[in-house]
């Protein structure tokens, strides 16, 4: 394979500096102005690669090298260019980066793809803006209708019109569903997120499965008041009632059962934010999953049932709501096949293993065959600013992407 591994590395260090916060961290919010010239920064690569764009309703992009038979349905494969805030530079870029630098390896060797190959750039496949991840591939697969995605609001109120309006998208939501089997076949380069390659000092995974996300958001009204004043039996501090839930998330993640239970309180806001003020506001977003559903939802169910005692006891009001509580998805076992054959023909090391991130394969899955191709992370690092892959074994990740594209696309 004719990978060109500088110039790769060089275009991944390029869009890493188009951040709404400073190197080393990579911060990039669904159609924030870095957002947006990241969108640029891309679809211009794609361009110079002579590939077709296309965007849709909401940002989602689709640059397509066309194959001689234009009745069959295109390979497809990407992944996503926003970053969560104090990111690095790697998850989700080497993807998509990745994947136009496999395509122009093949380009290069001669390969003249029966089926199209289309490279797709999902929109927000980070939760950051609207708390739910995988916008752009939830839309495309149906699994999040157009209905409810109209509700989501971010921080400042903002819903997904607004934003699609930043993006001059104005056509309907409802035209961003794709048909089933529109795609042959999907396959996502990723990098781990995870310790286990470099662990074993093996270069690619090969996903089987994805585990299965859940993400409940919580409003909390207590009742605020001067720090000094307000006597402690007489208090309704939304802070504290916050700080109970999120050690009843831990508690339901680490009583399931199941080692591969997480939860997460990620997010945790509260108002007035102020020292000498009690607390009268909190807002949490909680992240639960595992790589199987009994264990997840049972745990889900504790807190659920958890959060409210809490708030009842401190005299605070808790609305809790469910934003999104997905199965997990099962990668497609042929594809799976495929790509241990081309690692073994090609004497690269390489497992089997479950994606813990998820990920657009995640809903991929619902609509097409799909896997994806893991490669190492030093320390498993990933959503920091430190997150790093050698160029080295980016390259083993993206030749056996391009080797993949090209038996698929034959
Ligand atoms: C994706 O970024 C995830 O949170 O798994
Ligand atoms: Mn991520
Ligand atoms: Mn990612």
């Amino acid at each position: 394979m004719n990978i060109d591994i500088k110039r790769l590395q060089l275009e991944i260090d390029e869009l890493s500096l188009i951040s709404e916060n400073p190197p080393p961290v990579v911060t990039r919010v669904l159609f924030s102005e870095a957002d947006l010239r990241a969108r640029d920064f891309v679809k211009n690569l794609c361009r110079e690669a002579g590939l077709l764009l296309r965007e849709d309703a909401v940002g989602n992009i689709f640059a397509r090298w066309e194959g001689s038979d234009k009745s069959a349905a295109p390979v497809a494969t990407g992944s996503h260019i926003d970053a969560i805030p104090n990111a690095g530079k790697y998850d989700g870029v080497v993807g998509v980066l990745g994947a136009i630098e496999a395509i122009r390896s093949l380009q290069k060797t001669g390969v003249k793809p029966k089926r199209s190959i289309e490279l797709i750039i999902f929109t927000a496949e980070e939760p950051t803006r609207f708390g739910i991840g995988c916008l752009g591939s939830r839309l495309m697969s149906g699994v999040l209708s157009p209905q409810k995605a109209s509700t989501l609001r971010d921080r400042e109120g903002k819903d997904l019109d607004f934003w699609r309006a930043q993006g001059h998208k104005n056509e309907p939501v409802e035209s961003v569903r794709l048909a089933q089997n529109c795609y042959s076949t999907f396959v996502e380069l990723h990098i781990e997120q995870g310790p286990i390659l470099e662990r074993e000092s093996i270069d690619i995974g090969i996903v089987e499965k994805i585990a299965a996300p859940s993400t409940l958001q919580v409003q909390l009204t207590g009742v605020g008041g001067h720090a000094g004043a307000v006597l402690m039996p007489e208090r309704h501090d939304a802070l504290l009632a916050g700080a109970e839930i999120a050690l009843a998330v831990e508690a339901a993640a680490k009583t399931s059962g199941s080692p591969d239970t997480v939860g997460t309180t990620g997010v945790f806001r509260i108002e007035p934010g102020a020292v000498n003020s009690v607390p009268c506001r909190a807002w949490l977003e909680i992240d639960l999953r595992d790589t199987q559903l009994s264990t997840r939802d049972a745990a889900l169910q504790k807190i659920e049932e958890a959060a409210p005692e809490i708030c009842e006891r401190r005299g605070v009001k808790i609305e809790m709501n469910r934003l999104n509580v997905d199965p997990p998805a099962i990668c497609d076992a042929n594809l799976v096949q495929m790509i241990s054959t081309i690692c073994k023909d090609a004497g690269v090391s390489h497992k089997r293993m479950i994606s813990r991130a998820y990920h657009d394969s995640l809903f991929m899955a619902q609509i097409c065959p799909t896997t994806m191709i893991f490669i190492p992370c030093r320390g498993g690092v990933s959503h920091r600013p430190d997150e790093y892959s050698s160029p080295e074994q980016i390259e083993k990740g993206v030749a056996v992407l391009a080797a993949m594209l090209a038996q698929l696309a034959e």
